[in-house]
């Protein structure tokens, strides 16, 4: 499976300070024992995000941010856990061996597509350079692409046979049906052979994320059409999971802060080649959830880039909201008619391209603009109703509140009727609401004297044998505060003498609940001050919420013994009641 062993993880955490790694990212006060600052994971003025030396974990009172510092570098750098672990393994100067990542890359059908994607992708390289290939390179030449960039993109040619391709894999003894499986054959008809997709074309690799071959784009060298054919999804790719150049151009959008997002292949080679290295595609189709989400790992900042025809499109106004929806700072750039990406920078180079990009204006004011000119001014309506959705997806209510003032003042109409209308829209929540302050939403179910309890229980052993001296553990009504009692009890038990919050945290894994009660009760112990009459109360709250729970369940059981005349039942029922009673008082 390939996961990074605990006791690797451990041996990194044990060498590392998260109050020094945190600093190196943001600049830490100290306050008493704890170190604070601004949190840099929502906006705020005044500091509510702590580190703790002691307990070896960060926490945020505004947004509920927290964990280790394995989750602070995953946040902070958008990093997977096994990329964040490996960052911080070099820092530590723990030897990491290579472990193989899950990603389902380890599946043998996935194993055995990627193989042989890459075995054609060379198949069609090489082609490129063959005596066949000289047509297609020129034409490769002409459209401004160097040999370096024809080599980082793996950009190839696939021969003009229906069966070229198909041949030499048989000759190297690769099953048929792999080649199928991989989108890279077509079945023949009437019993016929199966033959080659991509044939007489231009072939783009289509990478993941990791720089994986999962599928190809091939482009005819005229005008004949269809211009471009893609594989068709396979066992290793959805075609709305892949944004392409993502694995070129990943950590320079990363480093820059930003993403500029264009529509086609070339769009993408050709000003990467020419230094603009934070540039992905879409590939001529509307953004989806999943390309989204991966970006986001990345940054929130992006740049569409439109073709002057495109910018006007209903449909890709429409489609943008999805962005803002997503809690992504998006702007939109227009190039001048019959321009593209490609085009506009062979054209104009560089900078006169990043200068397009700069200008981009703000989803806002883009739409409005583009509305206002489409319809006129009077066509107050409708540019009201294509606005308000896009306004009430903004996640933050302050923004909001200055979109609307704007809006009213473009239009020359009141404020407080926008308002009236807003409040008919559906209230979407935003990104921000629905999974940030997820830690809120789910801190809400949470028995709040079962976190507390839990946080004084990684205090130590002290706490924690009482605890369990005076509760069973079906006495927690949480199920991951269970978990983590009992993963306390394995640790004390077994003779741990403190817990590592820290390290608690890594054992939880993925498992977000746990992790999210976790740093609840490390923050319910930063506002206890005594410590003893805290233990006392939770204890008591604790049996007094299982009593009364417990009450309530027996009494409806009587009712019900009641109404079919069950005596024994009801008597025992009755003694049981009256016994929990008692206890209350004692
Ligand atoms: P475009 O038609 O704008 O092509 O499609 P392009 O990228 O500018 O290509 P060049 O410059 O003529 O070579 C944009 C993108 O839409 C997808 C491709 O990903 C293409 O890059 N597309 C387009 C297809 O998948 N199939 C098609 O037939 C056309
Ligand atoms: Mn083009």
């Amino acid at each position: 499976m390939g996961r990074i062993p605990q006791e690797v993880i451990d041996r990194i955490l044990d060498r590392l300070d998260i109050v020094e790694v945190v600093s190196g990212y943001i600049q830490l006060k100290k306050t008493g024992r704890n170190f604070k600052a601004n949190c840099p994971f929502h906006n705020e003025k005044t500091p509510s995000f702590v580190v703790s030396p002691d307990k070896q974990i960060y926490h945020c009172f505004g947004c509920g941010a927290g964990g280790n510092v394995i989750n602070f570098v995953m946040k902070y750098e958008s990093m997977d856990f096994p990329e964040a672990v490996e960052v911080l393994a070099a820092r530590s100067g723990v030897d990491l061996p290579k472990y193989k990542k899950n990603t389902g890359e380890g599946s043998s059908l996935s194993a055995g597509l990627y193989e042989i994607n890459k075995i054609a992708a060379l198949f069609y390289q090489n082609s490129l350079r063959g005596e066949k290939g000289k047509k297609p390179f020129e034409y490769l030449k002409k459209r401004g692409i160097d040999t370096g960039t024809l080599d980082e993109f793996r950009i190839g040619y696939a021969p003009a046979g229906w069966e070229t391709f198909r041949k030499y894999c048989e000759a190297k003894n690769i099953p048929a049906d792999v080649l199928r499986k991989a989108g890279l054959t077509v079945p023949g008809e009437k019993g016929r052979g199966d033959y080659d997709r991509f044939r007489n074309r231009i072939t783009f690799p289509i990478f993941n994320e990791r720089g994986h071959i999962v599928a190809f784009g091939g482009r005819v060298m005229d005008d004949s059409l269809p211009k471009y054919i893609n594989s068709p999804e396979t066992a290793i790719y959805t075609k709305g999971n892949v944004l392409y150049g993502l694995n070129f151009s990943r950590k320079s959008i990363r480093e820059t802060g930003s993403a500029v997002i264009v529509e086609g292949y070339m769009d993408v080679i050709i000003p990467f080649q020419r230094g603009i290295t934070n540039i992905v595609a879409a590939s001529g189709t509307a953004l989806t959830q999943g390309q989204i989400s991966m970006l986001r790992k990345y940054t929130n900042t992006a740049v569409m880039v439109f073709d002057a025809d495109k910018a006007g499109e209903s449909a890709s106004l429409r489609g943008l909201d999805i962005l803002v929806e997503n809690g992504m700072d998006i702007r939109i750039a227009t190039l001048p008619e019959g321009e593209d990406p490609d085009s506009f920078v062979r054209k104009n180079g560089k900078e006169s391209f990043e200068n397009i990009v700069n200008a981009a204006k703000g989803l806002f004011d883009y739409k409005l603009d583009i509305l206002i000119e489409r319809s006129g001014i009077r066509d107050i309506g409708g540019i009201v109703d294509e606005m308000l959705p896009t306004i009430s997806k903004v996640g933050s209510a302050v923004i909001q509140s200055d979109y609307l003032k704007r809006l009213a003042e473009r239009l020359g109409i009141h404020e407080a009727s926008l308002r009236y209308e807003m409040g008919k829209v559906r209230p979407d929540y935003s990104y921000r609401y629905a999974s940030e302050s997820n830690v809120d939403r789910k801190s809400r179910n949470y028995r709040s004297s079962e976190i507390h309890l839990l946080g004084l229980a990684i205090l130590g052993r002290d706490k924690f044998f009482r605890i369990q001296d005076e509760l069973r553990l079906d006495m927690f009504r949480d199920r991951s505060v269970r978990k983590i009692i009992r993963l306390l009890g394995d640790l004390f038990n077994g003779g741990e003498k403190d817990i590592n919050p820290g390290k608690l945290l890594s054992r939880l894994e993925k498992d977000e609940d746990a992790k999210t009660a976790v740093v609840q009760a490390l923050a319910k112990m930063e506002i206890t001050q005594d410590v003893d009459k805290a233990l006392d109360d939770c204890i008591f709250c604790i049996r007094r919420e299982n009593r009364e729970d417990e009450l309530k369940e027996l009494t409806s059981r009587l009712k019900e013994a009641q109404q079919s005349n069950n005596n024994t039942e009801m008597r025992e029922l009755l003694t049981r009641i009256n016994m929990i009673h008692k206890e209350k008082v004692a």
